[in-house]
């Protein structure tokens, strides 16, 4: 039985205390959560997408409950990138925990410039969401096809200031190891996987879709399968770190995805289902360690015996 193991790890020369980070659009700003928990025992926060301009999002009903997951087609409502810029992010970077700002545009130009904006700032990554399902333009129109993903990625990287890039790769492509070389290709320092999965679900008694935009974003334990032989396939095509996520509720979820090849996971749904969820799964993972005689978490990473 080991007594303390180390749970530190390092993504990109982002230094974090543990691989546990709260995952964009479920985590807002940080700002509701510090009454549960001091933000500093997670290993960072990933931000709700930023856009040039403030966004409402789309009309509701924009969640929907299903079968071991959600469907969400919350559509980047955020108060834009100065607002954060200005209102959050300084309270933010005093927090004791890395900040990965999540972002997301209309256009190539929208992404450069908020990249750019963001580089002077203190935010410690900035990760490139080209695969939100719920938008009509952009999102995921830039992370399907692999020439796309590699000409946005080397565009934001240009303008990004030496700031680590994680680009966010979309579940919703047939290969995604060649995505993952194409945002490679495009000079991403890391990748994040997975973003949700495209689905709706219909209310038969009124003949209509649940959600007002139709489809949404499947995420939760439902995807977590799909997520996982994903971030596997990824860590097998690329050398730069992957960031993996997708359904984890508990630390031996979060092991499993270091163990098909993770350097750090990231927790949405279980953080909607209970807002400490973050601070409990790093607490099992930690348990899992010490049970397993695993001294250092990064021994885990890409230990699957396959
Ligand atoms: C309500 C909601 C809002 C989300 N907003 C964003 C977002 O703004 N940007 C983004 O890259 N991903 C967003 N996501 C996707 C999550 O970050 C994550 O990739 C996905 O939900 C899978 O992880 P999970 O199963 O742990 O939730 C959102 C997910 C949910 C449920």
């Amino acid at each position: 039985m080991v007594d303390r193991p180390s749970l530190a790890v390092e993504v990109c020369g982002v230094p974090m205390k543990n691989p546990c980070i709260a995952a964009s659009g479920t985590f807002g700003f940080g700002e509701e959560y510090q009454r549960y928990f001091p933000l500093h025992k997670l290993g960072a926060i990933c931000v709700k997408g930023l856009t040039l301009e403030p966004r409402q999002g789309n009309p509701p009903p924009r969640i929907a409950e299903t079968p071991s997951g959600m469907l969400n087609s919350v559509g980047l409502q955020n108060p834009g990138v100065r607002a954060f810029l200005r209102d959050h992010l300084p309270r933010l970077a005093d927090s004791g925990t890395a900040v990965i700002a999540n972002i997301a545009g209309n256009t190539a130009e929208e992404y450069c410039k908020i990249a750019a904006m963001l580089s002077k700032s203190r935010v410690d990554m900035l990760e490139l969401n080209i695969s939100c399902p719920n938008v009509k333009e952009g999102g995921v129109a830039f992370g399907t096809r692999p020439e796309s993903v590699l000409e946005i990625t080397r565009r934001v990287k240009t303008e990004s200031g030496g700031k680590p890039l994680a680009v966010k790769l979309s579940p919703n492509t047939s290969d995604i190891g060649e995505t993952a070389l194409a945002a490679r290709e495009g000079g991403a320092d890391a990748i994040s996987l997975i973003n949700t999965i495209t689905g709706m679900a219909v209310d038969v008694k009124n003949m209509r879709p649940v959600l007002a935009n139709v489809t949404g974003g499947l995420s939760g334990p439902a995807i977590r399968p799909v997520a996982l032989r994903m971030v596997y396939e990824a860590a097998r095509a690329v050398t730069i770190p992957v960031i993996g996520m997708g359904g984890i509720m508990s630390g031996e979820d979060a092991a499993a995805f270091l163990l098909c090849g993770a350097r750090a996971f990231m927790v949405g749904t279980a953080t909607v289902v209970s807002p400490t969820a973050c601070v409990h799964i790093v607490a099992e993972l930690e348990r899992y360690l010490k049970e397993q005689g695993i001294g250092d978490v990064n021994a885990l990473v890409g230990a699957l015996k396959a």
